[in-house]
């Protein structure tokens, strides 16, 4: 036989074979997303957060989530505290949710969504430990729902944002019933859609499922009139709506879809309407290449960490948006390159300014709206 035909006929099968038989760490799911927008589609790409100012850098590491309460900024850290930002600018710890002497994110906690509620109690998820109202004058805390919860048969695993409507009712969701918080990328690269949203009822003490099959849930946001939910389902590029009135309870639609971006957290804009963070554009990454091709993703993670993939194949881009009640787009502010801000995962709407989270920044951005 010729060379050619050896390749051919023996050492191409040969490797494929061996390739087949090698154990991939976990199993890729397809699924079918509509082709990307490109980035201007909606409105058109603009470097208006470039004009944001970094503060407190190096001195806030990962603020996902941040929370406004009487003149105070209040955000939860990669290493596990709840800090307290003043006008000032002076950086207080208010506490940690997590053990003192931890070695690990799971014993130190990964405190992510914040809400305050009108009397002044801090609700906190924690990725970790679970969900929290804390007393932040006293520091006196309460467990609502531990890490590990077994929900209608499924743990709770890497719990991510709450609200709290004025009832008390805890809206919650968890991305995963198999990964941590840290693990999120092997989470995207697994693509299952095990991700639910939960509701806490603090009269029974009782969690219930709302909403499952989800695929990296992600944010969650009442409407200023608590007739309706917004979730984000980040790996799906979509914002679902789920009605809570009487006459429409447990009725769900989409609110936006086929988005630039992963959906992280949604919170109130000062217009009235919601400010999204889309941490990870789709159009800077390969998601839309892995969604239908589960086994290029089982053939990838046989030779290379799911970290170094998306590491390898991602750009930064900083962009937020923001929705009316009615789901149209009002506006959009970009940082192209990301030189300023990226993976932006939350926007504080102060009326005056914007505070920009993120979960891998080591510093808040603030953008002056005048
Ligand atoms: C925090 O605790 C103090 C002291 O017990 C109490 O006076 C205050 O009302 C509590 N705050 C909230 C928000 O419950
Ligand atoms: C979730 O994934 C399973 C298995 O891939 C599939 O059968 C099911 O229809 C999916 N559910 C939703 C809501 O997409």
């Amino acid at each position: 036989m010729s060379t050619p035909s050896v390749v051919l006929t023996i050492i191409v099968p040969l490797i494929g074979v061996v390739v087949y038989l090698l154990p991939a760490p976990f199993e890729p799911v397809g699924f079918e997303l509509q082709s990307p927008p490109y980035l201007g589609d909606a409105l058109p790409v603009n470097d208006h957060l470039q004009r944001a100012e970094k503060i407190l850098e190096n001195q806030v590491l990962g603020p996902e989530s941040l929370v406004f309460k009487d003149g105070d900024i209040y955000s939860g850290t990669a290493d596990g505290k709840i800090i307290k930002i003043n006008s000032n600018l002076e950086l207080t710890n208010v506490l940690s949710l997590g053990s003192v002497y931890c070695g690990n994110e799971i014993e130190c906690g990964r405190p992510l969504g914040l809400r305050f509620t009108k009397d002044g109690l801090l609700y906190i998820i924690d990725a970790h430990l679970g969900l929290f109202h804390v007393n932040v004058s006293t520091g006196e805390r309460t467990r609502l729902v531990s890490g590990g919860t077994i929900v209608d048969g499924k743990p709770i695993v890497f719990f991510n944002d709450l609200a709290v409507r004025s009832d008390g009712m805890v809206y919650f969701t968890h991305s995963s019933t198999k990964w941590h918080r840290f693990q999120h990328v092997s989470l995207a690269m697994e693509g299952n859609n095990d991700s639910r949203l939960l509701q806490f009822d603090p009269t029974s003490g009782e969690v219930s499922v709302l909403m499952d099959g989800l695929t990296l849930g992600n944010g969650v946001q009442l409407s200023q009139d608590e007739s309706f939910l917004l979730v984000a389902e980040g790996g799906r590029m979509r914002i679902h709506q789920y009605f809570l009135t009487s006459s429409r309870e447990g009725e769900r639609e989409i609110f936006a879809d086929n988005l630039p971006g992963f959906v992280d957290n949604i919170r109130p804009s000062s217009s009235g309407g919601f400010w999204v963070a889309l941490p990870t554009i789709r159009r800077h990454c390969l998601y839309d290449v892995f969604a239908p091709r589960p086994w290029l993703r089982k053939f990838l993670i046989k030779f290379f960490s799911p970290e170094f993939i998306v590491k390898s194949t991602t750009k930064p881009y900083g962009l937020v948006m923001e929705f009316a009640e009615d789901g149209h787009i009002v506006r959009r502010l970009d940082d192209p390159t990301g030189a300023v801000v990226s993976y932006i995962s939350e926007v504080l709407d102060t009326g005056s300014s914007l505070y920009l989270g993120s979960y891998t920044s080591p510093f808040l951005a603030k953008l002056s709206l005048e």
